[in-house]
């Protein structure tokens, strides 16, 4: 498949909240953009793979999810999902992926938090600094919006890969799985 430019594609969130280093930082025969409605089909979920179970739910579900996700950021209304992808210029396909989401708080005076979650690059692209570019790219959208921080959950072994981020331990986590 071709490259398929920005402007062809319908996309989550703007692609100027991107910011201009983190594009230029890639590697010129990759791109970085915020996650399109047709991203199924350039292997999205082959990617978010290396991370965890995603099996293949169908183009029409993948796309139910995406719309759920869209709206907000115009007429007032905030935005909550921003997720991104980094796509080969060569094949079209995405190759590493990862989000942050905007919780929205009474505390603070009404402050924000941004989750960062699902990153993932994929097995033969990665220790190329596409994971640090992704981190970067999601960061700048976090404190773009408003952010007053910006915090993630990780493995112990992926503790050095945040700390080259910038980001730092703070606290624990807990969980309940159903
Ligand atoms: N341990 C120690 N250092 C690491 C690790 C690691 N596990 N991973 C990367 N680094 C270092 C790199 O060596 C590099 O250091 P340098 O600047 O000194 O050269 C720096 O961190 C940046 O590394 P990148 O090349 O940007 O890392 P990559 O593109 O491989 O992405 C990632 C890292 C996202 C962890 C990738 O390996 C991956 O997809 N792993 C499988 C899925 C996963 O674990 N995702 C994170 C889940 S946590 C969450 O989603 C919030």
């Amino acid at each position: 498949m071709s490259f398929t430019p920005d402007d062809a594609l319908d996309l989550l969130f703007p692609a100027e909240l991107i910011p201009q280093h983190v594009k230029d930082e890639l590697p010129p025969d990759l791109h970085i953009r915020p996650l399109a409605s047709t991203d199924y089909e350039r292997g999205h979920l082959s990617v978010l793979s290396v991370l965890t179970q995603a099996p293949d739910v169908g183009a029409q579900a993948w796309a139910a999810q995406f719309n759920s996700m869209r709206g907000g950021g115009a007429g007032g209304v905030p935005a909550t999902y921003y997720i991104l992808v980094v796509v080969s210029r060569e094949t079209d396909r995405i190759v590493g992926t990862g989000g942050v989401f905007i919780e929205r708080k009474f505390l603070r005076g009404l402050g924000s938090v941004g989750h960062i979650e699902d990153i993932a690059v994929a097995r033969e692209m990665q220790g190329k600094k596409l994971g640090l570019r992704i981190i970067q790219a999601l960061t700048h959208v976090s404190e773009g919006v408003g952010c007053y921080k910006t915090i993630l959950n990780c493995s112990e072994a992926n503790i050095a890969f945040y700390e080259k981020c910038g980001y730092e331990k703070r606290e624990v986590e807990m969980a309940k799985y159903a």
